[in-house]
């Protein structure tokens, strides 16, 4: 398996198979591997003849010092989760410096106004970071192909905006959500859930799917009231926010369209471990 941990040395090798003509798939990750990651790599696999994972924690996008700090850095253990998957894939696992080159600053983007809505209200400054990181990445890699998972929902349309408003040649693909068997979105903060909080978690999701299951009768105002009550009942984990919103827009939506297409997002607390979670609600 390559690793590199410099830029030039990755795009001297891709050079080789652009010359060839060979379809470049990208999966940037921030490491910390788990299955629902690897589902993304194995997407790419399917589609492209070259794949590059990047694992770097960006430090542009956390707004909080506390959790990037906290952020776990496992490369030798995701190099091996990735070998399980292929031998083929190309790692890129940069320093701050082979991606920041000294200036280790968001870019201000003006996504149309997503970048405000739930994840951004909470997270300021959150998705210029992450913009600022996937527009490097993606001239580095070059990428035909880009796959993002449905768990950063809002995530994706940003990215999807970026494409747009620079103009970048990449195709970009949404994928699935992976949970655990009981029903809790893979994510790498799972593993820092206290044994009590990770058996209380799959509350969340449960609480998604009746969420969905109400929304076929009732107002979205009378679904988000419903899940505020299920959450002030539960002594373990905290309600950041619950949202229906315009899967397009994100906006929260006061009345229901035939027409639209609607999801549900969440965050909650469990402890200080903060996760987050959306559904598909028609
Ligand atoms: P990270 O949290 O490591 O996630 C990398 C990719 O894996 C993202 O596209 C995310 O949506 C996807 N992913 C995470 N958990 C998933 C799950 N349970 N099922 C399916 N896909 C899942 O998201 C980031 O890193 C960063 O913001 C990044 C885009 C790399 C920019 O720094």
């Amino acid at each position: 398996m390559k690793v590199f941990s410099e830029q030039n040395a990755l795009k001297t090798h891709l050079l080789e198979h652009k010359k060839q003509g060979l379809a470049i798939g990208f999966v940037p990750t921030m490491g910390a591997l788990h299955k629902g990651h690897l589902s993304l790599v194995k997407m790419a696999l399917k589609h492209n003849d070259v794949v590059v994972v990047s694992i770097f924690v960006n430090p542009t996008q956390f707004n909080n010092a506390e959790d990037l700090k906290k952020y776990p850095r496992t490369l030798e253990t995701d190099v091996d989760l990735l070998k399980t998957v292929s031998n083929k894939v190309l790692v890129y696992a940069p320093s701050v410096d082979d991606i920041y080159e000294g200036k280790t600053e968001a870019q201000d983007f003006d996504f149309g106004g997503i970048e405000n809505e739930m994840e951004g209200q909470f997270r300021h400054g959150h998705f210029d970071g992450v913009g600022t990181v996937v527009k490097r990445l993606f001239e580095i890699v070059t990428p035909h192909n880009a796959y993002f998972g449905e768990k950063d929902f809002q995530q994706l349309q940003i990215i999807k905006k970026l494409v747009k408003i620079e103009k970048l040649p990449v195709n970009v693909v949404g994928c699935a959500i992976l949970r655990e068997s009981d029903g809790l979105a893979m994510s790498s903060r799972n593993t820092r859930l206290k044994p009590e909080y990770r058996k209380a978690a799959p509350f969340i999701y449960k609480t998604l799917k009746t969420a969905k299951q109400k929304f076929g009768t009732k107002s979205a105002k009378q679904v988000a009231l419903w899940v505020e009550r299920q959450f002030a009942a539960n002594k373990l984990l905290k309600l950041e926010y619950f949202t229906i919103a315009d899967s397009e827009t994100l906006k929260s939506i006061e009345r229901k369209s035939v027409k639209k297409k609607y999801r549900a997002f969440i965050a909650v607390y469990a402890d200080d471990v903060r996760l987050i979670d959306n559904i598909a609600l028609n």
